[in-house]
């Protein structure tokens, strides 16, 4: 990121300061250099990166809002009290034929650093009219997936990971965080200690000693490319905040008064415009140059024109989303909605994926469960001075500070395909929280508890996004249809994932002082036969809100981009976001994101001759 300091340079004579502007008519110029779709992970990197050449401009063109005074973006433990909230898209699902017709959330970022700086509650309890205090949602995982997964990716493209990977400060003294780097966003092990990080660790490491080759080894770092293992993960805050995409690399390039870079927010891209000529000559390949946006649903249209190329980073719904409503799709979808045909193309929308995630909660005997601060208003707020007095305590931490990945057992691999990358990719995750997640009721009035987080990291199941209807542009939600467990195959997984969870749950640090008492509603510390284990999933499945897949980058001529992210069959438009995915990483997602767009930066550098 070294370059980034000659940017204080003013070119073409006028002495502009990089700007963020909230009106279209207040952009200076209707033409630049690049114009990228989305200030979200992957958007923000692409235009940090591409600003570092004076002699290009870019604007960035974002939804959502400025995220600089939205509060609870910045505290780690906090997730939004409010339901929906500011800075979400508030998505949904179409009803999940294997969830007994349950829709599911979808939160996506509608804010500077998208998805990178949400915390979102998709519970709407409330007692005595106020909001539970709600951690629960955004957990800022920092897992940077295994050596298999980019091996992967490598062979259906070149993409490898990038030399300029966002990376990691040197970790706390007592906390050995082996993987380091020196990149933008802050990572960090946990801030606060809580009472689950020896038991998991321990656990782990009790198990990894009496059974031997134990799926429940101790790791002491996941993010070296052997995932696989229970420790302490990574979290995406630095001196107590939270590190996204904005505060890490769009924020520090606006207030270096890099001239050469515009933001527009609160405003939507519509649809691509072709360039003229090619619009009219339907013998050349489509050259997509302009990108229509409005404000409002009824509101004036505006056009702005990218000399170069259009970067499309809106993420895996808003991508296929603006594809598709630009023509570029399912010719039978797009006909049928009346859009007119650009380039006919099955693959978008389609392979769709998130990882499907099962919350256990348990009744413990425990008095240090986040409970009592969720019942407490006066200690929230003690907590939240704390941390805004000198960002320290429980606020300056995530809620879960410790995880495991697992592989299945070999014998449920046998005669199928393995759907992770390979040995060192996990297929599924267990994550723990030291209090109540509301997902389906509210807090009870007493009592403490744990959730114990199951999730399927390679999950079979694809699903697609389709439009809903051509009218009302990105103001209409798309059809969102993850078909959770549509595949059988991960019905298994999530019935192993809850045999391992009480196996887990059933060595000495957990059962000592009867810790755990129950699976809370129930009798028992199990969830049952295997039939009331299945209902149980049925009923109690959301996802870890990863989504991924639907403008999948691959050698075939079918798949959307090519290994450069440039969609195929069209000139001028680079997709750089989780869309691209060929498959689901095996991790949390976002530092995935970032060093594809660290690459992507790269790769749109060298095609353009600007190294
Ligand atoms: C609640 C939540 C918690 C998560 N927790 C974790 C975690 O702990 N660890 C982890 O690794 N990952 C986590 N993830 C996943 C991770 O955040 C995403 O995978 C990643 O941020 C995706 O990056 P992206 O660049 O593809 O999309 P985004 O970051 O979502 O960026 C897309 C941007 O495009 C904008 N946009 C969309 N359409 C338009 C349009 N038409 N016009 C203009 N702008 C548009 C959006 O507003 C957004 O800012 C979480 C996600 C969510 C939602
Ligand atoms: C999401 O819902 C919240 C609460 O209703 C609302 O304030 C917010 O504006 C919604 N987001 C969008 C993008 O409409
Ligand atoms: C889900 O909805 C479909 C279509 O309406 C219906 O056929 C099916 O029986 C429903 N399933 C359940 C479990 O209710
Ligand atoms: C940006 O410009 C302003 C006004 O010209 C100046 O005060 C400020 O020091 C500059 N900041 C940087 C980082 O160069
Ligand atoms: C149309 O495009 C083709 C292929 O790019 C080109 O050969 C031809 O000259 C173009 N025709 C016009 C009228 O521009
Ligand atoms: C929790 O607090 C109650 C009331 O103070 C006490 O009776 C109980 O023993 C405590 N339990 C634990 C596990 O510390
Ligand atoms: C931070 O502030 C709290 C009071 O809000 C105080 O108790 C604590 O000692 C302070 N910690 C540090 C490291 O300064
Ligand atoms: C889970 O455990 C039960 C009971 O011990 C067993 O019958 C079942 O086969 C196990 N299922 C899986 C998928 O491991
Ligand atoms: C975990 O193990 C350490 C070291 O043996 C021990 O000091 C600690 O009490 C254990 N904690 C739990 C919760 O088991
Ligand atoms: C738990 O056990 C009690 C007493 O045996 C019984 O009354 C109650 O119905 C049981 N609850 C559940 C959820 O099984």
């Amino acid at each position: 990121m070294l370059r980034a300091c000659f940017l204080t340079t003013v070119l073409s004579g006028v002495a502009q300061s990089a700007s963020l502007y909230t009106d279209p008519n207040d952009v200076p110029t209707k033409e630049y250099d690049f114009i990228v779709v989305g200030a979200g992970t992957a958007g923000n990197v692409i235009a940090t990166r591409l600003t570092e050449d004076p002699t290009k401009r870019v604007l960035v063109i974002e939804a959502g809002i400025d995220d600089t005074d939205v509060l609870p973006i910045h505290v780690p433990f906090l997730g939004l009290n409010n339901e929906g909230s500011i800075v979400d898209w508030n998505f949904t699902t179409v009803p999940q034929k294997e969830l007994n017709n349950r829709t599911l959330s979808v939160p996506r970022g509608f804010v500077l650093g998208g998805s990178s700086s949400i915390s979102k509650s998709h519970s709407s309890w409330k007692r005595n009219g106020r909001n539970e205090l709600d951690y629960s949602k955004d957990l800022m995982i920092w897992t940077r997936g295994s050596r298999d997964l980019w091996d992967h990716y490598a062979k259906v493209s070149t993409l490898v990971p990038s030399t300029s990977y966002p990376d990691i400060p040197p970790p706390p003294p007592n906390n050995p965080t082996l993987s380091n780097g020196n990149g933008p966003v802050q990572v960090t092990r946990a801030n606060f200690p809580n009472e689950l990080d020896d038991k998991v660790i321990n656990g782990s490491m009790i198990l990894q000693q009496e059974i031997p080759h134990s799926r429940f080894k101790y790791t002491v770092d996941m993010n070296t490319g052997n995932s696989i293992g229970f420790g302490y993960t990574q979290e995406t805050t630095g001196h107590g905040e939270r590190s996204s995409s904005a505060t890490a690399y769009l924020h520090p390039a606006l207030n270096s008064n890099r001239s050469n870079l515009d933001v527009l927010i609160q405003t939507r891209a519509m649809r691509l415009l072709q360039s003229k000529n090619s619009a009219s000559n339907s013998s050349s390949v489509p050259h997509f140059n302009r990108v229509e946006v409005a404000q409002s649903v009824d509101g004036p249209r505006f056009k702005f024109r990218a000399r170069k190329e259009i970067i499309l980073s809106s993420g895996a719904i808003g991508t296929p989303q603006l594809l598709l409503l630009s023509g570029v799709g399912p010719k039978h979808e797009l006909k049928q909605l009346g859009i007119d045909v650009v380039v006919d193309k099955p693959a978008v929308g389609k392979n769709l994926r998130d990882h499907p995630l099962l919350s256990t909660i348990y009744n413990v005997n425990s008095n240090q469960t986040f409970d009592d601060i969720t019942r407490n208003p006066a200690l929230q707020q003690q907590l939240l001075e704390q941390w805004q007095n000198n960002r320290t305590g429980l606020f300056a931490n995530t809620p879960a500070s410790v995880l495991g990945f697992m592989r299945l057992p070999k014998d449920q691999l046998n005669g199928v395909k393995d759907p992770a990358s390979g040995p060192h990719a996990p297929h599924l995750e267990m994550v723990f929280v030291d209090g109540f997640l509301p997902l389906f009721q509210p807090l009870p009035e007493t009592g403490h508890f744990i959730a114990v987080l199951n999730s399927i990291v390679a999950p079979k199941s694809a699903g697609s996004l389709t439009l809903a209807s051509a009218s009302g542009g990105t103001f209409t939600h798309p059809l969102i249809d993850y078909n959770i467990y549509g595949n059988s195959f991960d019905i298994q997984a999530m019935l192993q994932a809850i045999n391992d969870t009480e196996t887990f749950l059933s060595t000495p640090p957990w059962t000592q002082d009867d810790f755990i008492i129950s699976v809370f509603g129930r009798n028992s510390t199990s969830i049952g036969t295997e039939a009331e284990k299945i209902a149980f999933m049925r009923d109690n499945t959301i996802t870890l809100f990863h989504p991924v897949g639907t403008a999948r980058m691959g050698s075939k001529q079918g798949d959307v981009t090519n290994s450069r992210l440039l969609v195929r069959g069209v000139k001028g438009v680079r997709i750089v976001d989780a869309s691209v995915f060929p498959t689901i990483p095996e991790c949390h997602p976002q530092a995935v994101v970032y060093t594809l767009a660290e690459r992507a930066a790269d790769i749109i550098q060298e095609d353009h001759g600007m190294l």
